[in-house]
């Protein structure tokens, strides 16, 4: 029997006590025994909404299952297969940094601001955000969330995808001259319009995966397959989101390719996972990868074998691989996820 076959005959036994979510760049193995699968916006809906359950297997990356631990009630036990599964990007901004920007920022640009950070951030920075008034955002929601933003007549700062806040700010009309990049490392802030015309601060972090497509690929893509579109995911380069047919969620690029016509041509800028699935589903359409390095290890460092170890963990009352956020920072990283999840 296969480390697959047993944890589908496990969760048989379990019931509704146990949900197994993933991310869509999981690999297919992992996809079989879903319960549910979906892009981080719709993870953290899910979790939330399920009483049931009373262990939650998260298999995506860290900042995913802190998420979950946050949503969910204190009695749900949420685990994640891969242990040391994170999030480079994640790990580009900690809160002691965040401060250090606040102070900086408000220092040099003598005004107020709100801070927005993408989910893809350890849960310390999702706190600060809630404790000063801020939220979360999802590639899902940016656009909604930037905006509300906006509104309120402050400076954003948006952290740590530098790319996703770009992206999100210019197609809401804001001029790249009116964007300031802080780097956290050499604590500087760069803007080359006047102080009162910066309305986004974005935070020098970025996603590698994403991040390393380059306007080469863009070219080569556009000779080999001339009739095809070209979508990407937002953590993609400004450059590169410009030069592309269309940029959003994985969620998004999933409709695109699952409502494009019969025949037609998708050149996918996001995880191989993904793309793989997109190509090996719909088979009426041709869908290409853009990249073919684009492959996030940590998503794939879950598999058959570590899922496998986590259930019979479970059934052991073995809970080594529990992830719990710090009740403190939870409470306040609660505050902003629940302002995103009102706003989307
Ligand atoms: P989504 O918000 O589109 O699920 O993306 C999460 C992620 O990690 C992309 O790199
Ligand atoms: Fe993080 Fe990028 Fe992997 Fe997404 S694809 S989990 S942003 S490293």
């Amino acid at each position: 029997m296969t480390d697959i076959d047993r944890i589908l005959e496990i969760k048989k036994e379990m019931g509704d006590d146990l949900l197994i979510l993933a991310h869509h760049y999981q690999s297919n193995d992992i996809i079989k025994t879903a319960d549910f699968v979906g892009d981080s916006l719709k993870l953290a809906q899910y979790a939330q909404q399920n009483k049931k359950a009373k262990y939650i297997v998260f298999c995506g990356v860290y900042f995913m299952s802190e998420t979950a631990d946050i949503l969910t009630e204190d009695r749900q036990i949420v685990l994640q297969p891969a242990t040391i599964a994170g999030c480079p990007m994640a790990d580009m901004a900690d809160s002691d940094q965040a401060e250090k920007a606040w102070e900086i920022i408000t220092r040099e640009l003598g005004c107020d601001i709100v801070p927005i950070t993408y989910v893809n951030s350890k849960a310390e920075i999702k706190a600060f955000c809630g404790r000063r008034g801020g939220t979360t955002v999802t590639s899902g929601n940016a656009g909604k969330v930037v905006e509300w933003g906006l509104k309120q007549n402050k400076v954003i700062l948006f952290l740590p995808d530098q790319n996703l806040g770009r992206n999100t700010a210019y197609d809401l009309g804001v001029p790249l001259e009116h964007m300031a990049l802080y780097d956290p490392k050499t604590e500087c802030l760069k803007y080359s319009c006047g102080k009162k015309d910066v309305k986004i601060v974005l935070w020098n972090g970025f996603c590698h995966v994403h991040h390393k497509i380059t306007l080469k690929h863009i070219e080569a893509a556009r000779k080999a397959h001339p009739d095809a579109k070209i979508i990407v995911h937002p953590e993609c380069q400004f450059e590169i989101a410009q030069a592309a047919d269309g940029k959003g969620s994985t969620e998004y690029i999933i409709n695109c390719v699952k409502n494009g016509e019969k025949g037609s041509k998708w050149i996918v800028g996001t995880e191989y996972n993904l793309v793989k699935r997109l190509k090996d589903t719909y088979t009426d359409k041709s869908v290409y990868i853009l990249d073919t390095s684009s492959v996030c290890t940590n998503m794939n460092r879950t598999n058959g074998e570590n899922l496998l170890e986590t259930l019979l963990d479970i059934q052991k009352g073995n809970f080594e691989k529990q992830v719990t956020v710090n009740k403190d920072i939870a409470k306040d990283a609660l505050i902003s996820l629940e302002t995103m999840l009102s706003l989307a």
